[in-house]
């Protein structure tokens, strides 16, 4: 992909990050990128279309309505794409709404999607809950399995959609053997690479056709702002644009997407202080008498260490591990731990645990029977805490899931 007409040709990812597609407005020469609230644009009678099906990419149209586009979250999208190295990228309201937004989009009745057996819940539920009622075929598959994706492909198979590393039993997918798997029988990749985010991984690079995060978590950092965003094709962003963008009706705010911004600005650092953190966190915890098993990309006893090395640039901010009588354990950390939270989410700048009960999991979200019943088990066994290391000091975070899990 060329460089943003802004920068030049040599311009690294971490430059990409703070000035892919920033414009200087002559008016006042900020450096800061403005935020533009306006949901209406000055249009030209006689030019354009009313109906946004009438279009080819609305990213090349005049601006004029906000759902359909907005300055302010397209510098958003073009820093996405710059740093996803992808044509196109489309932001949404939430992260599902992404999601939902490449399904609703690439999928109708009759089409047969093949979907990661574990994905974070929302993707999961609505694939298994809602896909199928619209007359969609739905194949939950172990995408770590190359076989597994080949036995499940079905002529009507249109989209595999992957989840590297998976939350929350941080399992990946060898990116470019499934895409290789599904390309040869005509069907489109997706991956969600939230907790990679695209300072560990770029999967257009790849071959993978999408690349979907939630803009939540590791990107915006902050714990303040919903967005969610698709990378690809100009083909294929157009088309998710123009149709679940505009008619789902899930577009970003403006507001939401300056924050976004602003987050992104510091995202490499952050993300290699929160890396650097996790790696000796993660051996910390393999050391701890309290604690049965981690599970890590960067520590050489995950099952798929090799598989890391080669794919990520940096193991992630996200550490599992199982505990014995982990619903006791839950209780003891949310009344012990003075500087990481017992919350929900993940990839804030605090740092953040939570127990993910597998009985749950297995019935409720994930549905899963025999072998990938007895897989899901061997990484999560009876209940996994999932970690969300933060940028608070290492040392301080170490002490204080010392003492939290002590016995
Ligand atoms: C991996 C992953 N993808 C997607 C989502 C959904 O994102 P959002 O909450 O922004 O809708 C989440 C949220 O936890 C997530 O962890």
């Amino acid at each position: 992909m060329p460089p943003p007409p802004n920068l030049p040709e040599s311009a690294r990812p971490a430059t990409l990050a703070l000035d892919a597609g920033l414009t200087i407005p002559p008016q006042t020469r900020s450096i800061q990128p403005d935020i533009s609230m306006s949901v209406n644009h000055l249009v030209t009678p006689g030019e354009g279309a009313f109906s946004a099906a009438e279009l080819g990419d609305i990213a090349d149209e005049p601006y004029t309505y906000a759902r359909w586009s907005n300055p302010t979250v397209r510098a958003l999208e073009d820093r996405m794409a710059a740093l996803e190295r992808a044509e196109g990228a489309v932001a949404f309201a939430t992260g599902m709404a992404a999601i939902s937004g490449v399904f609703l989009t690439l999928l109708k009745a009759g089409d047969h999607l093949v979907i990661s057996d574990v994905t974070y819940a929302g993707a999961a539920e609505l694939a298994r809950g809602i896909l199928p009622d619209l007359g969609i075929e739905v194949t939950p598959v172990n995408l770590s399995c190359p076989h597994a994706l080949r036995a499940a492909l079905r002529p009507n198979t249109r989209l595999v959609y992957c989840e590297s590393p998976c939350n929350p039993i941080l399992r990946l997918t060898d990116l470019a053997e499934a895409a290789r798997i599904a390309h040869d029988h005509g069907a489109l990749v997706a991956v969600d690479s939230t907790l990679a985010t695209p300072v560990a991984t770029r999967p257009l690079d790849l071959g993978v056709d999408l690349v979907v995060h939630s803009l939540t978590k590791f990107i915006n950092g902050h714990g303040d702002a919903l967005g969610g965003v698709v990378a690809g094709s100009k083909a294929l962003t157009a088309r998710i644009r123009g149709r679940a963008g505009v008619y789902l009706g899930g577009a970003l705010s403006a507001a939401n997407a300056w924050l976004i911004l602003r987050g992104m600005d510091t995202l490499f650092p952050r993300m290699r202080q929160i890396n650097a953190s996790a790696l000796r966190i993660a051996a910390f915890l393999e050391a701890l008498p309290a604690v049965k098993a981690v599970i890590y990309p960067g520590l050489p006893s995950h099952p798929q260490y090799a598989l890391a090395r080669r794919q990520m640039d940096l193991p992630g901010g996200v550490i599992a591990f199982r505990t014995a009588d982990p619903q006791a354990m839950a209780r003891q950390l949310a009344a012990r731990l003075k500087v990481v939270h017992y919350a929900f989410s993940l990839g804030h700048q605090r740092s953040i645990v939570t127990l993910l009960d597998t009985e749950e999991m297995i019935r409720g979200t994930y549905r899963l029977t025999g072998e990938g019943l007895a897989d899901y088990r061997r990484f999560a066994g009876d209940g996994l805490f999932r970690l969300s290391v933060g940028l608070e000091a290492e040392e301080d975070l170490i002490a204080d899931l010392g003492q939290a899990l002590a016995g």
